[in-house]
């Protein structure tokens, strides 16, 4: 019987690869040059990191954790994205005694069990980055600008910026009950999550996606209408900064975020065109996570955005991605002892850096020249024992027909030094 792929997840085809490897590497050269450094975590930690981390009212932990015990019991999670990895590793690895901040990028696969459809997947790629050690409103700043810029050169048009403040632990509170008493005589006619949020974490009634409860939610008081002062500066001197530096960006009081570490700053980077799924890359402040898992008082913020979704906005925007390799040189051969010396002049180009090919399936001359064909050489060459004999071969360029007669020995040398 034939195996299928989970659904929710995908393989990630030579044609596509190419497209996520040309944003990955610009990503991280980007990233190095903001002075990031790549980090490596696991994918799967102990659950209850993503349970404190990520928080336990969350939609990700209530219902699309991959959770498990292994084999010697232990409840352990796939991922479900890299914040509160970077934070555990911050904390154990004694990051804190560094130079701060801590500046930390990561390109890694996460897992949520998902409703699938198109940009929402259960297995995804982030590409993401954490400030720790940094409460400024210029680390805001520059983690905006370096998103802007980002997408900017990537040629992606119809991306929005979107930010807001969720205010911190104190104006959170008080927001908080007059969140409750604005829904209070209107919980009958909202959805059994938002039942829930209206017990556990009201401010998550503001993100429900059910008709009903955007209806019921549309008049509700909004946070940054009800910051301290601290926060209010905060959000002021960001805003300020990003209008110093010409970044456009929309207020947009509804973005609360479906984690439970952030405050203050929040943003989230919406495509247009991508359908529902249309956040490309989301973020914001968490001042409080590093303590409450076990850290000292350490503030922090970063963002992730989903690889999947990108490409696609970025295909959306025309944008012309580099294709894949093809062979510089194809050498072809006529029996035993010439494939002997061909395969010695293939390998000598490719451990020095040229991409060659040459047939391992025993074609016959006129099949290899169709590989090569296929393949899209620029050049072939086809030794034979005449060839061999003489240590003469012609070498064609595939493009414009041209051939020139040069000695075997010099193939290589040509070849890499580009004098063909
Ligand atoms: P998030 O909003 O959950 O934030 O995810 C960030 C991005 O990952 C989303 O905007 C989206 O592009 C992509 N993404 C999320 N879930 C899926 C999915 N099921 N399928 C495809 N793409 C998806 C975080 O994960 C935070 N850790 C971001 C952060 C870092 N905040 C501070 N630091």
């Amino acid at each position: 019987m034939k195996i299928s792929i989970p659904k929710g997840t995908k393989d990630i085809l030579p044609g596509e690869i190419e497209k996520y490897k040309y944003v990955q590497t610009a990503f991280a050269d980007m990233l190095e040059n903001f002075g990031y450094s790549q980090i490596r975590f696991p994918v799967f930690e102990y659950t209850e990191l993503f349970q404190r981390g990520v928080g336990d009212t969350t939609d990700i932990v209530q219902k699309e954790m991959y959770t498990f015990n292994d084999k010697g019991g232990r409840s352990v999670t796939l991922r479900p994205e890299g914040t509160a990895s970077v934070v555990r590793s911050y904390i154990e690895n004694g990051m804190s005694s560094n130079t701060q901040p801590v500046k930390l990028y990561y390109d890694i696969t996460a897992y949520r069990y998902e409703n699938v459809q198109k940009g929402r997947y259960r297995e995804f790629n982030q590409l993401g980055a954490e400030i720790l050690g940094s409460d400024s409103c210029n680390a805001d700043v520059e983690v905006l600008f370096m998103l802007y810029s980002f997408f900017n050169g990537l040629g992606i048009q119809g991306l929005h910026l979107n930010i807001n403040s969720i205010g911190c632990k104190t104006c959170r509170a008080e927001y908080n009950s007059i969140l409750k008493e604005y829904f209070s005589d209107k919980t009958d006619n909202m959805c059994a999550d938002c039942k829930r949020r209206y017990i556990t974490n009201p401010m998550r009634l503001l993100d429900c996606k059910v008709d009903k409860c955007i209806e019921i939610a549309k008049d509700a008081p909004m946070l940054l209408d009800n910051l301290c002062d601290n926060c209010k500066e905060h959000f002021y001197n960001v805003t300020a900064g990003l209008d110093e530096i010409n970044i456009p960006y929309i207020i947009n009081k509804r973005i609360v975020r479906g984690l439970d570490y952030y405050v203050r700053t929040v943003f989230e980077f919406i495509a247009e065109g991508l359908g529902a799924q249309n956040t490309v890359c989301a973020g914001g402040r968490y001042d409080g996570l590093v303590e409450q898992l076990g850290g000292t008082d350490t503030p922090g913020i970063g963002f992730a955005m989903g690889l999947e979704r990108l490409v696609e906005t970025m295909k959306n925007s025309g944008f012309k991605f580099p294709t894949a390799k093809t062979p510089v040189i194809f050498i072809g051969y006529i029996g035993e002892k010439a494939f002997k010396v061909a395969r010695t002049i293939a390998n000598e180009l490719r451990l020095k850096g040229i991409y060659c090919e040459i047939d391992i399936n025993d074609r016959s001359l006129k099949a290899q020249l169709k590989f090569a064909d296929k393949k899209d050489a620029l050049y072939s060459v086809v030794l034979g024992d005449a060839e061999i004999d003489t240590n003469k071969a012609i070498i064609k360029n595939m493009k414009t027909q041209e051939t020139k007669e040069v000695s075997i020995d010099s193939i290589v040398r040509r070849v890499v030094e580009n004098i063909i």
